[in-house]
């Protein structure tokens, strides 16, 4: 949701740049095209169906385009000739992309054809599409349109005195992963902010037994920050034995809240409290909260409703002397409404011009660079008092410059126009906008879609990767290269400072993203992606990418013909519009259908031959799947975890040529290995609540798999794991009758494993043998709520390649191995909930601190467990 401070100032300040901004993704646009239409097998594909001339003279059409595009995006459309110039432009590329896209398909049904088909008449019959003769022809109707139109706005470019710029000159330089980069102890210029708060928080209040204090201030200031450098300042955690943390962002409403503090509670019996009704939650919270102070944090508020607050507070005041609630938020008037005492808020200032620097420095040149580049310097300080003295504008700005040393690239940051459009010297979106406009082209569609991203949640690589994957927004690779790793797009991104809270943990990575650059995506995004709030039909004609916000879907009617990704509400079961959607939206990409209500799905769904991502997550109702589901040759992730009542999955899955990842739950008593097995693709599995699965994976090989889940599968004894050689990611979460053996004696040779988590595993008592396998590459080892792990074995040292470890809610592990000073990669031992551990290994004062004093010990209590969950559900 949109919210600045001042809403007034929204439309004066957009309004300018809106037209630069909708064209700034067409150069990716058309690197993305020309990318496609130049590989081999589209060349190959092409002189097949017999349109190879029409295609070639496509590709150098919008090869002279292009390089014109990038000097047309740099100047300020002021020529309202141009602005409709790149309209149409795009217009033109959209339809170009469609019979490109559709010509992959058909390119890849042949292939499938030719590959599987010939031994089985079956199998081509299942594949068998229209009339061959009739297809080509169409295609190459669209193509001549296409080339007409094209070569009409090339001719049109000579009338912009546009240059020609071939290479995109903004490269990444990317930065090393420093764990300072993120880490509190990088926060500059809030040591006396910090102090203040501190003393607000340990104020006598002469009995009251609930005060707020709030921090206040605009976006950006780092508010979030501050509060997370109280919380975990030691004074308050010998003050306030409870501590809560908890993002709030808009839901204000109670059930919700009180469930999300219920969460960042300690929490000894697992309640699932998602399931408890509001009576209850309110009971249980006041149980939690009575006889010890505790600190309560709510983070970025806005609910102005006082009504809705004083119900909240009185639940949580159980009268316990001196306990306290902090609160950030932009609006003085949250504030006002959330405490009586104005004395209790906190004013957030900007960052002194000396601060700003030295934030700045920090981010933009390597360690002690800046000596070597005064001239830099010089001009770096000009452009940190254009930042106004905000934190997020002074990383952003200073991260898209890192490492670039050439003096006129500095000066034309200073000297950008963007600055100019602060009218109101209140808005930070001119520094974000500016480091937007320096990331490289293949970059911008990739930031874009982040407009699709809820606010203050935990976005993981995985799902990020799927979307981008489905969604086409991948660069192609460079020759000689393979497929363009999501992962290392998303750390570009993070070292430009885009991403906040990154955490790599080899094999997944997880991030916030700061409320102001999603409403920058959103922003940049307008008219391509939308999420609709209201019905207004205009803003989504265009639209490429719909989101529905609250369950009101719009009249089918307007449904935009080229959509390429739709995201359904919660709770979503209008049957005539879905059907109108799956008959009319033939480009479809990502259908979203999670936690929604259907009971089936249209059978003409496997018409829909563009469709790559499939997920009906947590669809209750649904009792059937139409088989036609296995004619999606380009579905790329089918999601069917927590469809309890679906009776059985849909036959021939060993059709899906291009799928990647697959999550199923499922009542019958066995996995369908071999259909499975067969999928040449896969690399991500999942099984949740296959209660009836005693075993996996016999007599078969997975060798494409990376990533395996396991979650509530309640009779799984054996998991032969060396099935699966070439696993990366696995995380197995209440599996009651795993032993830890999980059915294998001896290690496996030359694992590859990264990531291991295990969770509420009840019969684990040791870690696994065959992990030992893994010791030149596991890097992150979680052990959660395992009851009856008693201790970690010996040999644990030997896993040389060890970053993280955590072991957490394990009562009965005493110690860890004497030897762990060996591993000397060894950075983080996390010991939240493990108190014995704790005590023994505490920084300074433990009996055995002095054999892990290397390594830092880690024992949180704000972070929610909510949040771990996520980890795996992703
Ligand atoms: C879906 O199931 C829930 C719970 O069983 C029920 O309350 C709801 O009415 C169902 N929805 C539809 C559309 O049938």
């Amino acid at each position: 949701m949109i919210q600045l401070q001042t809403p007034l100032s929204i439309p004066f300040l957009f309004l300018p740049l809106l037209k630069l901004m909708a064209e700034s993704l067409l150069f990716s646009s058309a690197e993305s095209l020309l990318g496609k239409l130049a590989s081999d097998a589209f060349q190959e594909a092409s002189l097949a169906f017999g349109v190879h001339r029409d295609l070639q003279q496509m590709k150098e059409t919008m090869e002279l385009i292009r390089g014109v595009l990038l000097d047309a995006e740099k100047k300020n459309p002021q020529s309202s000739a141009l602005s409709e110039w790149l309209i149409q432009i795009k217009h033109v590329f959209s339809d170009a992309e469609d019979i490109v896209d559709d010509f992959e398909c058909e390119a890849l049904r042949k292939h499938v054809v030719n590959t599987y088909g010939s031994c089985s008449r079956k199998v081509r019959r299942f594949f068998s599409s229209s009339n061959p003769v009739v297809y080509r022809l169409r295609m190459a109707h669209h193509i001549q349109d296409i080339n007409t139109r094209l070569a009409k706005l090339a001719y049109q470019r000579n009338m912009f005195g546009l240059q020609v710029i071939d290479q995109d000159t903004r490269v990444v330089h990317v930065r090393e992963m420093t764990h300072s980069h993120v880490t509190p102890s990088n926060v500059i210029g809030r040591e006396h902010d910090k102090q203040e708060i501190i003393k607000l928080l340990l104020k006598d209040d002469h009995g009251q037994s609930l005060s707020v204090i709030s921090i206040v201030g605009m976006g950006g200031l780092g508010k979030t920050t501050l509060a997370k450098l109280v919380f975990n300042d030691p004074i308050i955690h010998a003050c306030f034995p409870l501590r809560m943390w908890i993002c709030v962002s808009n839901d204000f409403e109670l059930r919700n809240v009180l469930i999300k503090i219920l969460n960042s509670a300690p929490n000894p019996n697992r309640e699932n409290f998602n399931n408890f009704e509001t009576e209850q939650l309110q009971i249980h919270l006041r149980n939690t909260l009575e006889g010890q102070k505790s600190l309560l944090v709510l983070d970025d508020v806005w609910n102005e409703d006082r009504a809705r607050w004083d119900e909240l507070r009185e639940i949580i005041d159980v009268g316990v002397e001196g306990s306290k609630i902090l609160v950030t938020t932009r609006s003085h008037k949250v504030a006002a409404i959330m405490h009586t005492k104005s004395s209790n808020s906190y004013l957030l200032g900007c960052l002194s011009e000396k601060d700003s620097l030295s934030l700045f420095v920090k981010y933009a040149f390597e360690d002690g660079d800046e000596m070597k580049h005064p001239q830099l310097l010089k001009i770096g300080e000009e452009i940190v008092k254009k930042c106004g003295g905000l934190p997020l504008a002074v990383k952003t700005v200073g991260s898209s410059l890192f490492s670039r040393v050439d003096e006129k690239e500095w000066e034309s940051v200073r000297d950008n126009e963007i600055w100019n459009l602060k009218e109101n010297e209140k808005d930070i979106l001119p520094a974000l906008k500016l480091s937007y406009d320096k990331l490289p082209s293949y970059l911008k569609p990739c930031f874009a879609s982040f407009s699709l991203c809820p606010e203050d949640t935990v976005i993981f690589g995985t799902g990020v990767r799927m979307l981008w994957g489905a969604l086409g927004l991948l660069p192609p690779p460079k020759a000689g290269e393979s497929m363009i790793d999501a992962t290392q797009l998303l750390h570009e991104l993070w070292s430009r400072s885009f991403l906040s809270e990154y955490e790599d943990h080899g094999g997944e990575c997880r991030f916030k993203l700061h409320d102001l650059v999603i409403e920058l995506a959103v922003y940049i995004a307008k008219g391509k992606f939308e999420i609709i709030k209201n019905h207004n039909p205009k803003s989504y004609k265009n639209a490429h990418h719909l989101t529905f916000a609250a369950n009101n879907l719009l009249d089918q009617t307007l449904l935009p013909r080229s959509l390429r990704s739709i995201t359904f509400p919660r709770g979503a079961n209008n049957e005539v519009f879905l059907n109108t959607l799956v008959s009319r939206c033939k480009f479809l990409r990502v259908l979203n259908l999670d936690f929604s209500e259907y009971a089936s799905l249209p059978r003409c769904i496997g018409k829909l031959k563009h469709l790559r991502s499939l997920s009906l997550l947590e669809n209750e109702n649904l009792t059937e799947l139409p088989d036609s589901i296995c004619k999606l040759q380009n579905l790329q992730s089918l999601i069917l975890n927590g469809c309890i009542k679906l009776q059985k999955l849909p036959k021939g899955l060993a059709n899906l040529v291009s799928l990647r990842c697959l999550c199923i739950t499922t009542i019958e008593p066995g996995c369908p290995e071999k259909e499975i097995a067969s999928l040449p693709s896969l690399e991500l599995l999942g099984f949740y609540q296959c209660d009836n699965f005693e075993s996996l994976f016999k007599g078969i090989l997975l060798h494409t798999l990376k990533r395996l889940t396991l979650i509530d599968c309640k009779s799984l004894k054996t998991v032969p794991f060396h099935a699966i050689k070439n696993l990366e990611v696995l995380m197995i979460f209440n599996c009651n009758k795993l032993e830890s053996s999980m059915g294998l004696s001896n290690e496996i040779l030359d694992s590859r494993l990264k990531l291991l988590i295990l969770s509420d595993l009840a019969s684990l008592v040791t870690l696994p043998r065959w992990l030992q396998g893994s010791a030149n590459s596991l890097q992150s080892l979680v052990i959660q709520h395992c009851i009856n792990i008693y201790e970690l074995p010996d040999w644990l040292p030997t896993l040389n390649c060890l970053k993280q470890l955590e072991v957490l809610y394990c009562p009965k592990v005493l110690s860890l191995p004497d030897n762990i000073h060996h591993v000397t990669n060894l950075k983080v031992i996390d010991v939240t909930g493990s108190s014995e551990l704790w005590k023994r290994y505490r920084p300074e004062v433990g009996e055995d601190w002095h054999k892990i004093s290397h390594v830092n010990l880690v024992w949180q209590d704000y972070q929610s467990e909510n949040e771990k969950e996520l980890t795996v559900k992703s």
